[in-house]
């Protein structure tokens, strides 16, 4: 069976965090295609989150969109219990939601470094511990947490983001490590330069240092994200995936 004909088996549904837009927009299409009712928990922006409802309604697969603030304490909470109550069971989590908010060490100040880290590690923590439970109670769940190449190598202008996607690839192999004898896999995909909304202002001759001679698409991702959640990818478990057009090599 390929990732693409993966079908969800009445198992339940989606969560897919940052669902509105760039590498969120494209996983939750791409599952959606492979039978998966999903949830996609955005931050504001309402028409983004409309047209993605409707790609996928068109496929003939239920979806819902959730707004919420991820670095609210309650949010999380908020979004995993809507989602559960209005798709069924979450089988699937996806944490892609993230920000940046670059500054040199030497000037980044601490709420810069709180918001990133809010976003893009205490949110996914908070979500896994909202839905972990229930996959291990019904023995078969699937985590993937988007990171990023700079979670494993470090990038001037970035501790803080670093820091949470280093944070983010820990907290992968633990949580791997805590629930894979009761079927759940936690696996996180490292993407390098993505062309999305949140590298729009980066200059194009980054790509000129990427192996692959080009930014990657968010369905590049979403590809392995599919992957990862299907059953071929049922003993790939705790690892991080780099998806970076050989940047990394
Ligand atoms: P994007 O900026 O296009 O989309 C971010 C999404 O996160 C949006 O849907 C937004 O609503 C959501 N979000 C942000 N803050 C939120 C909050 N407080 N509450 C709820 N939702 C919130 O980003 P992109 O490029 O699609 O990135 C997705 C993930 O991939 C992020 O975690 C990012 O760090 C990671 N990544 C992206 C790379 C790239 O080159 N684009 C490279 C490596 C990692």
């Amino acid at each position: 069976m390929t990732a693409r004909q993966t079908q969800n088996d009445g198992r339940g549904c989606a969560v897919v965090t940052g669902g509105s837009r760039g590498i969120g927009a494209a996983t939750a299409r791409r599952l959606a295609e492979s039978g998966w009712p999903v949830a996609i928990a955005y931050r504001s922006d309402d028409a983004s989150a409309s047209s993605v409802l409707r790609d996928i309604h068109q496929m003939g697969t239920d979806a819902i969109a959730i707004r919420v603030d991820l670095a609210d304490v309650e949010g999380p909470m908020r979004l995993m219990r809507d989602a559960r109550e209005r798709l069924g069971p979450v089988a699937v989590l996806v944490n892609n939601a993230g920000i940046r908010a670059d500054d040199l060490l030497v000037s980044l100040d601490e709420a810069a470094w709180q918001e990133v880290l809010d976003v893009n590690l205490t949110a996914a923590y908070r979500c896994i511990q909202c839905g972990l439970m229930g996959m291990i109670r019904r023995r078969w769940g699937r985590i993937v947490n988007i990171a990023s190449v700079v979670g494993l190598k470090g990038n001037p202008g970035q501790a803080n983001y670093a820091a949470a996607k280093a944070g983010l690839i820990a907290l992968t192999r633990t949580a791997a490590l805590e629930s894979a004898r009761r079927g759940v896999t936690v696996n996180a995909v490292a993407p390098g330069f993505i062309a999305t909304d949140m590298t729009r202002e980066l200059p194009p001759q980054l790509a000129r240092m990427i192996p692959a001679r080009r930014a990657g698409t968010p369905e590049e991702i979403a590809a392995v994200v599919a992957f990862l959640i299907s059953e071929d990818a049922a003993y790939v478990n705790g690892t991080t995936l780099t998806v970076d057009g050989g940047l990394m090599a």
